[in-house]
C-alpha cells in the first residue's frame, strides 16, 4: 500500500496497521490512552465549515471493490477511524489499497481498492465487532466468490440490531446460510446466485446495500421491494452502475437489477455527509451563531432543514451549500419523529435533543428506528437538560441554560450531541470516550475551532 501521510496530527492515519489500532476502544484502553474533548461553552459559532464525504456511503462503496478484480477508485473519502477499519478488513480479504490523502491538488482523499482475487472470505470477529458496517462484505463476497464467513456483529449501544433481513435477502437469491460459532456462513448455489424478488418487511439501509451488491452479479433479474431510499444507497447504485451494473429505480423503493457476469473498473466521487452537515447546522443553531456549510447539498437533508426553519433559524442556499443563521433568534421547540429517508434521520435525533434543550417551550422527540437510542439523555441531564422519556418518545422542556459537566458518550451520535450541548453550556464540558467521535467526525475540534469555538482535544 502506498500512503501519503499528512502533517496535521489530528487526521486519522489510514495505513492498515494504524487502522487496526485506532478502530476501537480496547487498544486505547490497553495503552491507557483515552483522549477527551474539552469545551469552554457559550461562544457563538461564526465562519465556514467544509463538509467531508459521507462516512456511511463510503462504508458501503468500499466493499463494492470485492465485486470485481478491477480497481475501484473513490474520491472525497472522509478521513475517519471507520474508514481505516474497513481498509483493514478489505485488505485481509485480498484487496490492495492505495490511498492519497496529501491535502494538495485534485487527487486528494482518494482511495483505490483492487481485489484481484479473494484471498480470504472470512470477516473476523475482531473487526466486525468494532464496526457493524463490516457485514457489508457479505453480499459482494457471496456474489463473486461463492462463499463468505462473516462474524455476527452482536448488539450495540443503540439496540440489538440484528442482520436477519440481510440474510433473508441473500437466501432469496439462493444462498444457503448457516450460523456456526458466532459466524454467518453463506454459500451461493453451484452456478452462482439467482435473481429473484426480495421483499423487505421493514426498511433496512444495510440490508438493501447487501442485497443490491449481491444482485449485480446474480443470474437474471432481482427486484428489491421496500428498498431503503437513503442518499447513500443512491450513491452506491450510481457507483455500481459506473462499474457496469444494470440497475433501475434508483432513488425509489423498488430497485430492479439485471445481473451481469462481471463488473469493471470505475471512479466515483462520494457524496457529502448529510449527517455531518446536519450536525454542524445544529451547532450553529445551538450557539445562536451563523455558519456557512460548504461542499454539501441541502437536498440531502430536507427534513432536518424544514424542522430547523420551524424553530426560527434561517437557512439560505449558496453555490456549494447553505448558510445557517440563528443570530439574535429565540428558537422554538419543534417535535420530530425519526423515519427512514426522506424522513427525519435517526442519526440526527441526539443532536436535535441537545438543540431542543436550549429552545423555548417543549418538544417531543420520537425514535422509531432503534429501540434504545436515548442513551444520551442521562448525560444531557447532567448538563441541566430537562428530558423525560416515555417509551419511544422523549419530552424535552427547553429554555434552560445548560451547564458544563464531565460527560461520557455511548455511541457516535450521542458523543456529538454532548459536544453540541457543551458549545452552548456555561463553563467547561469534558466529553470522554472520544474514539466514538473519531469514527464519524473528521477533525471535529478543528472544524468547530475554525468558527470560534473554544474546543480542544486533550490527549489521554
Ligand atoms: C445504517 C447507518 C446508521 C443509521 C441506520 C438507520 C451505515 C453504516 N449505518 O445502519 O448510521 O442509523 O442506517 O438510518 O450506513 N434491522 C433488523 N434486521 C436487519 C437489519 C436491520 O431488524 O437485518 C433493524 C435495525 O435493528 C433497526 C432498523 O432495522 O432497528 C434499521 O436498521 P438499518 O437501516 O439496517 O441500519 P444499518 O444499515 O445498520
Amino acid at each position: 500500500m502506498s500512503h501519503s501521510p499528512v502533517s496535521e496530527d489530528l487526521l486519522i492515519d489510514l495505513t492498515p496497521d494504524a487502522a487496526s489500532s485506532r478502530a476501537g476502544p480496547d487498544h486505547k484502553e490497553r495503552r491507557g490512552v483515552m483522549d477527551c474533548i474539552r469545551i469552554e461553552g457559550g461562544r457563538r459559532l461564526d465562519g465556514t465549515i467544509a463538509i467531508s464525504g459521507a462516512k456511511n456511503a463510503a462504508l458501503a462503496l468500499m466493499p463494492a471493490c470485492l465485486l470485481t478484480d478491477q480497481p475501484l477508485t473513490l474520491t472525497n473519502v472522509p478521513r475517519l477511524a471507520d474508514i481505516a477499519s474497513m481498509i483493514t478488513l478489505l485488505g485481509q480479504h485480498g484487496a490492495s489499497v492505495d490511498a492519497a490523502f496529501d491535502g494538495a491538488g485534485g487527487d486528494t482523499r482518494r482511495l483505490t481498492l483492487q481485489a484481484r482475487s479473494i484471498t480470504s472470505a472470512t470477516a473476523p470477529y475482531d473487526i466486525v465487532r468494532k464496526m457493524r458496517a463490516s457485514v457489508l462484505v457479505l453480499g459482494p463476497l457471496v456474489a463473486r466468490h461463492g462463499f463468505a464467513r462473516v462474524s455476527l456483529p452482536g448488539g450495540c449501544a443503540i439496540g440489538t440490531r440484528p442482520v436477519d433481513l440481510h440474510l433473508k435477502a441473500l437466501e432469496a437469491l439462493g444462498a444457503d446460510i448457516t450460523l456456526a460459532g458466532g459466524y454467518i456462513e453463506a454459500r451461493a448455489p453451484s452456478g452462482g446466485l439467482r435473481g429473484d424478488t426480495i421483499v423487505f418487511p421493514s426498511v433496512t439501509v444495510g440490508g438493501t446495500e447487501n442485497a443490491l451488491m449481491a444482485a449485480t452479479l446474480a443470474h437474471g433479474e432481482t427486484v428489491i421491494e421496500n428498498a431503503a431510499r437513503e442518499p447513500e444507497i443512491t450513491d452506491l447504485a450510481t457507483c455500481l452502475t459506473a462499474m457496469g451494473a444494470r440497475i433501475e429505480g434508483v432513488g425509489t423503493n423498488t430497485l430492479r437489477v439485471e445481473g451481469v457476469s462481471s463488473l469493471t473498473a470505475a471512479t466515483h466521487a462520494i457524496l457529502p455527509d448529510r449527517i455531518e452537515t446536519g450536525t454542524y447546522a445544529l451547532a450553529a443553531a445551538i450557539t445562536r451563531g451563523r455558519v456557512h456549510l460548504s461542499g454539501t447539498r441541502a437536498d440531502l437533508l430536507h427534513a432536518v432543514i424544514e424542522h430547523l426553519e420551524e424553530t426560527g433559524v434561517s437557512i439560505t442556499p449558496t453555490e456549494d451549500g447553505f448558510v445557517v443563521d440563528a443570530r439574535d433568534r429565540v428558537l422554538r421547540g419543534v417535535d420530530v419523529m425519526t423515519k427512514p429517508f426522506p424522513g427525519f434521520p435517526t442519526d440526527m435525533q441526539a443532536q436535535w435533543m441537545a438543540l431542543m434543550a436550549t429552545a423555548d417551550g417543549a418538544a417531543m422527540i420520537t425514535e422509531s428506528i432503534f429501540e434504545n437510542r436515548f442513551m444520551h439523555v442521562p448525560e444531557l441531564a447532567r448538563m441541566g437538560a430537562d428530558v423525560n422519556i416515555h417509551g419511544g418518545s422523549a419530552i424535552v422542556r427547553g429554555r434552560r441554560r445548560l451547564s458544563g459537566a464531565q460527560v461520557m458518550a455511548t455511541d457516535l451520535r450521542a458523543s456529538v450531541c454532548l459536544v453540541l450541548a457543551g458549545l452552548a453550556a456555561e463553563g467547561e464540558t469534558i466529553v470522554n470516550r472520544v474514539y466514538h467521535l473519531d469514527r464519524g467526525y473528521e477533525t471535529v475540534e478543528a472544524k468547530l475551532a475554525g468558527c470560534g469555538a473554544a474546543i480542544e482535544r486533550v490527549r489521554g
